[in-house]
């Protein structure tokens, strides 16, 4: 067997993410909240509530365990509809709770990466038409003023909005998020606004804090044809060039390209200092004429994929080494901001994380600009429309108790994250069923 270990290079960033609504508990006066409350919406009826109590305090423990787990940065986000509870009004104990977990993460050695939006909105905006409506990416760039001058103290690298792809896509066209439409213009027309609030975003956070980083973080999904038909690969290509490009290219040229229209936002042009990478899994995309809100694509997994418990998610390490390789092309440093696996039971995951891993050493060889990496995610969280059903914590997360339950990924993670790499004896204790794939004789 081949003894061997990779390793990253220093000041590596290390952590784990978890977003404001899925970790909170108690986020009464956002849309999803609302959302939740109605029958057919959630995944078997299932409910945010106090989620992982972390407003009630529960984020110290959890971050004790990032921390002497060897972690050294934790990425989180803060909640508009607390910071903002009505359009004319600020909540400074909000701010000021904030403030606190973020001295918590600096006194623990975690360095923050704070994420500005993440898929919630406050209740009186989404009445008032949320990202549809053209005035909203001023009222966030009111919000970022807001809160940027609040937590500037602390916090370097910052992410305006995540996955402005899943969110535009998922709410406005496929409709699984709140409001639900399916309706593709709409859709184009979110991530229009979704661009003009970030490079809004941009220019504040600069303006406020000169050395900051600023990135958006991207959901990258490797989607390639499933046949040689000419109609495969060009509904795998429109698919990924909508999906994937759009959004990050516009904010280095300041061009949105839709398949028919380009759309001019010239502020827009370079504004992100990182890129942000969310990679999960890979699709085999063929063509299917009743799927016009998916721009005619039919994404599955291939057969004899190796699929996470629900089937939610397939082990799919060669599409992470892709993302970055795509990356490349925006010429600025990158951070993968989420990557992770749903697994009650933590079977796949230690395969998952080591395969993972390998393909990210495989970039930074390469000497590709990849600065850290945040596992999705530190505890089970509320996973949006699919709600408890799917685990994705390194601990688990007991609902009705709060009590968290160490999974062994803990530990694989851990020894990662202190030996700052991957060697093959962690291979062997954690996911010998990987070895020859990691490191082959
Ligand atoms: C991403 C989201 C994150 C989490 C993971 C599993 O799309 O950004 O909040 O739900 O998926």
């Amino acid at each position: 067997m081949a003894q061997a270990t990779i390793h990253f290079p220093r000041g590596f960033l290390w952590g784990t993410a978890t977003a404001a609504h899925q970790v909170e508990g108690n986020n009464t006066n956002n849309n999803w909240w609302a959302w939740e409350q109605v029958d057919g919406h959630i995944l078997n009826g299932h409910k945010s509530g106090l989620a992982c109590d972390w407003w009630g305090g529960r984020w110290k423990d959890d971050l004790d365990r990032a921390a002497e787990t060897g972690q050294n940065a934790h990425r989180f986000s803060i909640e508009w509809s607390r910071i903002q509870p009505t359009p004319d009004q600020w909540d400074e104990s909000a701010l000021e709770r904030y403030r606190i977990m973020l001295r918590g993460m600096l006194e623990r050695g975690l360095a923050p990466m704070l994420t500005l939006h993440h898929f919630s909105n406050p209740l009186w905006l989404e009445d008032q038409g949320g990202w549809e409506n053209d005035d909203t990416p001023q009222k966030f760039a009111t919000f970022v003023r807001k809160a940027v001058e609040a937590l500037k103290e602390y916090v370097s690298y910052w992410v305006t909005i995540n996955e402005p792809n899943v969110y535009a896509y998922a709410a406005y066209s496929e409709g699984q998020f709140p409001p639900g439409k399916r309706n593709i213009n709409a859709c184009f027309h979110v991530m229009t606004n979704m661009v003009r609030g970030h490079a809004m975003a941009y220019k504040i956070i600069h303006e406020i804090q000169p050395e900051a980083r600023v990135g958006l973080s991207m959901n990258y999904r490797s989607l390639f044809p499933a046949t040689a038909s000419p109609l495969d690969k060009f509904v795998a290509r429109t698919q990924s060039a909508i999906f994937n490009d759009l959004i990050p290219m516009a904010a280095k040229d300041g061009k949105l390209r839709f398949i028919f229209k380009t759309v001019s936002i010239p502020e827009a042009a370079n504004t992100q200092d990182f890129l942000g990478v969310n990679y999960y899994s890979r699709d085999q995309v063929s063509f299917d004429l009743t799927r016009g809100a998916a721009l005619f694509g039919r994404m599955r997994y291939p057969k004899d994929a190796d699929l996470s418990g629900t089937g939610f998610i397939a082990n799919e390490p060669d599409g992470f080494h892709e993302a970055l390789k795509w990356g490349l092309k925006f010429n600025i440093p990158m951070v993968v901001t989420e990557n992770g696996v749903e697994d009650h039971e933590d079977r796949m995951r230690p395969r998952y994380i080591a395969q993972h891993i390998q393909q990210m050493w495989r970039a930074v060889n390469y000497n590709w600009p990849v600065k850290g990496y945040f596992h999705w995610s530190l505890v089970d969280n509320f996973e949006w429309d699919r709600g408890w059903t799917q685990r994705f914590g390194l601990w688990g997360l007991d609902v009705e108790t709060q009590a968290r339950i160490r999974r062994s990924s803990v530990d694989l993670y851990a020894d990662i994250c202190k030996e700052n790499g991957l060697s093959s004896e962690m291979v062997a204790k954690y996911c010998p069923e990987a070895m020859s794939k990691i490191f082959p004789d």
